[in-house]
């Protein structure tokens, strides 16, 4: 399985989301793919944001590896699944799939664990306070992908 989490900087949001997934795909003897990419490009080759690295730290997930990059066309053909936090990722993310086929890769990553209900991954860029409660969140989702994936 291979999957991309998707945000708008990818410095705050998409970074933790790759954390948690890939510990806990790791944790559960899975050997998955992750990555993370964001729809804009001020970030690229930065760390993620020093507020999320502390943030998985204290959760016992290292992310401090990671460096932004931009989604690109080939990524649609890379991975499986494409995770993005909020309607606004996912409308540019499918602004710009190259083939109509492909846009069933693309979800909201709130769908996994909540189908249906829209939920929005809060960008947490302004909010010091909001990086735990997007780990939360990212943490729910990803336990539920991991259980309805995992083979
Ligand atoms: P992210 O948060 O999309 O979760 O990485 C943001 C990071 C940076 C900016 C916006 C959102 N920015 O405008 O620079």
């Amino acid at each position: 399985m291979k999957v991309l989490m998707v945000c708008l900087g990818n410095i705050c949001r998409s970074p933790l989301a790759e954390g948690i997934l890939r510990h806990q795909a790791a944790a559960n003897g899975l050997d998955w793919e992750v990555d993370s990419a964001g729809t804009g490009s001020w970030h690229v080759g930065q760390p993620p944001d020093p507020r999320s690295v502390a943030t998985a730290r204290k959760r016992g997930v290292d992310i401090s590896h990671q460096r932004a990059r931009q989604i690109g066309s080939a990524d649609f053909y890379r991975f499986d699944h494409i995770l993005v936090m909020d309607s606004s990722n996912r409308t540019h993310v499918l602004n710009m799939v190259p083939e109509i086929s492909l846009r069933s890769k693309v979800s909201m990553i709130m769908d996994a664990s909540h189908p249906g209900r829209s939920i929005e991954v809060p960008d947490p860029y302004w909010d010091d306070n909001g990086f735990d409660s997007v780990f939360d969140m990212l943490e729910t989702a990803c336990s539920a992908f991991v259980a309805k994936y995992a083979i």
